[in-house]
């Protein structure tokens, strides 16, 4: 068991690179499969995720070799079938894309039930819905999903829910089907115009990603490709967060500002000084921010992977704020975490009452889920005196190089092992 001893209260001054998106990464590994030649990903974030699903697809047969720290080369052409059946593959969401793209190259597909962050339930009724549109028959028996079609065929898919796991698991699958498929009420965040570009690179015909309509013609065969990941928008904003919390002075480098509106909108609100120039963002600021009021909402709107390192930051900020969480029912279980540090929040279903403080004090506490363990780093960061985080292994999933990142930035943080 691995946890952070921080010991806060410092700005954090200097510049930190933005890795690879972390969500566009979880699904553009399992859709190498899809390719029948060598495909080379580049800015892969390291990640416990990433390292996860790389040995999800050694143990699929496909060929994966590290070219370097964040560059993979992967060759799928040897894979004869998608069962991922593994402990590995329970542990993680993401392993739902290996239905979508096993659906796609093989016709069929069998992967153990979905596990990942514990933030409320998380059906996948829409993934299913989309695959049986497609012609494929969706069976879930003794924690396994099977799916499988005797023909894979174009359709109008209209999604009940914007969903982005299951505009790209639908995208997967639909890039091999016979036809043309409409995906409409999609999801429109940066990662899944990611996915739809990777998959264009290797020769699928997809159109429209990042509006509410995308457009897929099916291919017969997909080829190899080089492929970059963005920049993570979530990774970003957490350190702009950070940097706002601490009262610092941080260059964020290697992003894509506009995947950053709804933050940098939310943070000029709250009176944090923020400058953009080109690729980077710099977040200075001397005062306490001002409280405000915050929905999570599917993209643009302010991302919910987000309010979590933001409540910390509303914690100590100036007067009344609030969180209203409309994605996740169950994602305010930092909430009683940054209590014990003192806190003044109370939630009400989905909305986060908060009363800023003028400061928190340190305690033990841990991180629930991924981002979960962000706010309360970001708390730690914050607070004078030593903090030690918990189950940093949800972190560790998440947030490439945390801790030498932070390390630059002039943070005290240090991973003790028990
Ligand atoms: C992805 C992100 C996650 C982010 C979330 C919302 C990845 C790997 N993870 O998760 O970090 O917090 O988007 O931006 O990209 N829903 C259904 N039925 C379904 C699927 C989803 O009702 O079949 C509901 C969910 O319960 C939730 C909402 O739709 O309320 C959005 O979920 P979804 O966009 O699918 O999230 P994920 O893809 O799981």
């Amino acid at each position: 068991m691995e946890k952070f001893i921080i010991k806060g209260g410092k700005r954090l001054k200097g510049e930190v690179t933005i890795s690879g998106f972390k969500n566009a990464a979880v699904a553009i590994l399992p859709a190498t499969i899809l390719a029948e030649e060598k495909t080379i990903i580049e800015n892969l974030p390291q990640i416990s995720d990433t390292r996860v699903l790389k040995e999800i697809l050694t143990s699929l047969g496909a060929e994966v070799v590290n070219l370097g720290e964040n560059e993979v080369q992967i060759d799928g052409e040897k894979i004869k079938e998608c069962v991922a059946d593994s402990e590995l593959a329970k542990g993680l969401r993401a392993s739902y894309y290996f239905l979508g793209a096993g659906l796609g190259r093989f016709k069929k597909a069998k992967v153990a039930y979905p596990g990942g962050c514990s933030i409320g339930s998380r059906p996948i009724d829409q993934h299913i819905k989309g695959f049986e549109a497609l012609g494929a028959k969706v069976k879930i028996e003794h924690g396994m999903i099977s799916v499988q079609a005797r023909d894979l065929k174009g359709a109008d898919i209209y999604m009940d829910v914007v969903s982005v796991g299951a505009t790209i698991n639908i995208m997967l699958a639909a890039v091999k089907a016979k036809g043309t498929t409409m995906i409409e009420n999609a999801a429109k965040e940066p990662h899944v115009v990611d996915v739809a570009s990777y998959l264009n690179c290797l020769g699928a015909k997809v159109k429209g990603a990042g509006t509410d309509t995308i457009k897929i013609e099916g291919v017969k065969k997909l080829g190899g490709c080089r492929h970059a990941i963005i920049p993570d928008q979530i990774e970003a904003g957490t350190y702009m967060v950070a940097a706002a919390a601490t009262r610092g002075d941080v260059l964020v480098k290697n992003v894509i500002p506009k995947h950053m509106e709804s933050i940098t909108a939310k943070l000029k609100e709250m009176n944090v000084d923020i400058e953009e120039n080109g690729d980077e963002i710099r977040v200075k600021t001397s005062r306490r921010a001002k409280g405000v009021d915050i929905k999570t909402l599917v993209y643009p709107g302010f991302p919910t992977d987000l309010q979590q390192p933001m409540s910390s930051l509303l914690a100590i900020s100036e007067g009344t704020s609030s969180i209203t969480e409309n994605i996740f029912e169950g994602r305010f279980k930092h909430i009683n975490e940054l209590k014990r540090m003192g806190a003044d929040i109370k939630v009400e279903g989905r909305v986060a009452f908060i009363q800023g403080v003028k400061k928190l004090s340190p305690a033990v506490v841990s991180a629930s889920d991924l981002r979960a363990g962000a706010a309360l780093v970001v708390a730690a960061l914050a607070t004078k005196g030593e903090t030690e985080v918990q189950q940093i292994e949800h972190i560790k999933r998440g947030y490439d190089r945390i801790e030498e990142k932070l390390k630059g930035l002039g943070a005290s943080i240090d991973t003790i092992t028990e």
